[in-house]
């Protein structure tokens, strides 16, 4: 049965229907829909073969983004993350964006970069032609040495070379191209570079040092596009009385600000990663990397990692390029039945569909906190959010968090203080504030 990622007023059922929605929707199994029902993502056995010295688990709350809609196929995205807001704001602009067809995304082949440091050379340019000149052999080493990603239909694929300058003198960087298919392929490309060093040191006569993978990933790129027109814009700002048009220009004048300003870009790039970075923790990938790889991605091509531009029409155009090293097999999913279950609900079927599914999320987070705080002011979300949190730690129960949040704001007292004050007054039956 074709998916459809439209849900509607998923937040305003129990836990177990919530459950048994998602279950319905992905084919969970009963051991899966436990594994979410109990709220206990791993035991203790679980986590100790994952590092070292473990004591606990660090829980975080897994919501669902809804409305994406990627090359004609619906997506339910989930995100893991402590940040209010975010899941809200990624559902509401793929909604907006659902009224001209959802985003388009597409992508380079999964090629990611070994890097292999050879020093001590007596001349490193000689060393340089050398290793040149037996590209192919040593293409070919690579995928001898480490054969099942051939097997897998990747493998080696390209090698490069190229001298350094450094304050420790000149040095030889050979750069091993490796095509990981479905893997994030740290673990595979370090291997291979690995096995390449003694035939390195041979031709060259140098030292190998340092055999690693390189997270900017610049020939693993993602690129997702979407429009959003001015009438759903429009729709969107209605209740604040503000023109469609008006919020068209602001979005664009904040994105331009982004996009010249590395101040700016850095937290315009932020707002991106708020939910790539939810989807990378929520399938057990390497958030550190992800991160890495688009922030240096960024610094190498200018401040922000999306554009916007007016089109004929007068809607918006946005895209988004960015490298991400996400696999949907490997160690990591296995381990975590989380991360296994969130894979299934997404519903990728190779690493490269779930990258341009995250692309997709990238992109409407940061239309979604321009659209805000072009019109609104994000800040005021933030203030109802952390309103209800000040609410709930004051010890009001979900039924009086409403009431407790609107008698805080009438008393112009959103702290501690307040709360457990309008608490008082709620249950002695003496509030002023009416919801
Ligand atoms: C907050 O987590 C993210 C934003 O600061 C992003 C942005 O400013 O574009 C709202």
């Amino acid at each position: 049965m074709e998916r459809n990622s439209e849900l509607s007023k998923f937040y305003k059922k129990g836990h177990d229907e919530r459950v048994e929605t998602l279950a319905e929707y992905a084919d969970l199994t009963e051991d899966e829909q436990q594994l979410l029902k109990q709220l206990k993502g791993l035991d203790f056995a679980q986590a100790d073969r994952m590092i070292e010295n473990v004591y606990g688990v660090m829980p975080l709350p897994l919501g669902i983004a809804t409305h994406f809609r990627v090359n004609g196929k619906d997506y339910l995205v989930p995100m893991a993350l402590e940040e209010p807001s975010v899941v809200a704001a990624a559902s509401n602009a793929a909604k907006m964006a659902r009224t001209s067809g959802g985003f388009k995304a597409s992508s380079t082949e999964p090629l990611m970069i070994a890097q292999i440091q050879l020093v001590k050379l007596k001349d490193a340019e000689a060393a340089r032609k050398a290793v040149m000149a037996h590209k192919q052999e040593l293409v070919e080493l690579a995928d001898k040495v480490f054969p099942s990603m051939k097997q897998f239909g990747g493998g080696a694929k390209d090698l490069d070379a190229r001298v350094i300058e450094t304050v420790r003198g000149k040095q030889l960087i050979v750069h091993l191209i490796v095509d990981v298919r479905d893997a994030m392929g740290a673990n595979s490309i370090n291997s291979m570079a690995e096995g390449l060093a003694p035939r390195l040191e041979q031709l060259t006569g140098g030292k190998v040092l340092l055999r690693i993978i390189s997270n900017l990933a610049v020939h693993r790129l993602f690129r997702s596009e979407t429009v959003w027109t001015k009438e759903a814009l429009a729709e969107s700002v209605k209740e604040q009385g503000l023109k469609g048009e008006e919020v068209v220009e602001a979005i664009l004048d904040a994105w331009a600000f982004g996009a010249a300003d590395p101040f700016r870009g850095t937290t315009h790039n932020k707002g991106i990663m708020n939910g790539i970075d939810a989807v990378t923790l929520a399938t057990g990938n390497d958030f550190r990397a992800v991160e890495a790889g688009a922030h240096s991605y960024a610094a190498l091509k200018g401040a922000a990692l999306t554009a916007y531009k007016l089109n004929a029409d007068g809607d918006i155009e946005g895209k988004i390029l960015l490298p991400l090293a996400v696999g949907t097999v490997g160690g990591s999913m296995k381990a975590n039945p989380t991360a296994a279950m969130c894979l299934k609900i997404i519903g990728a079927r190779t690493s490269g569909e779930l990258a341009q599914v995250m692309a997709a999320v990238g992109l409407a987070q940061n239309f979604a906190a321009l659209r805000a705080m072009a019109s609104e002011g994000i800040q005021k979300g933030h203030m109802r959010l952390h309103a209800r949190h000040i609410a709930t730690a004051a010890g009001a129960k979900p039924e009086e968090v409403d009431e407790l949040v609107a008698q805080m704001q009438a008393d112009n007292a959103i702290n501690e203080m307040g709360a457990k004050k309008a608490l008082d007054e709620i249950r002695g039956g003496k509030k002023v504030h009416k919801t």
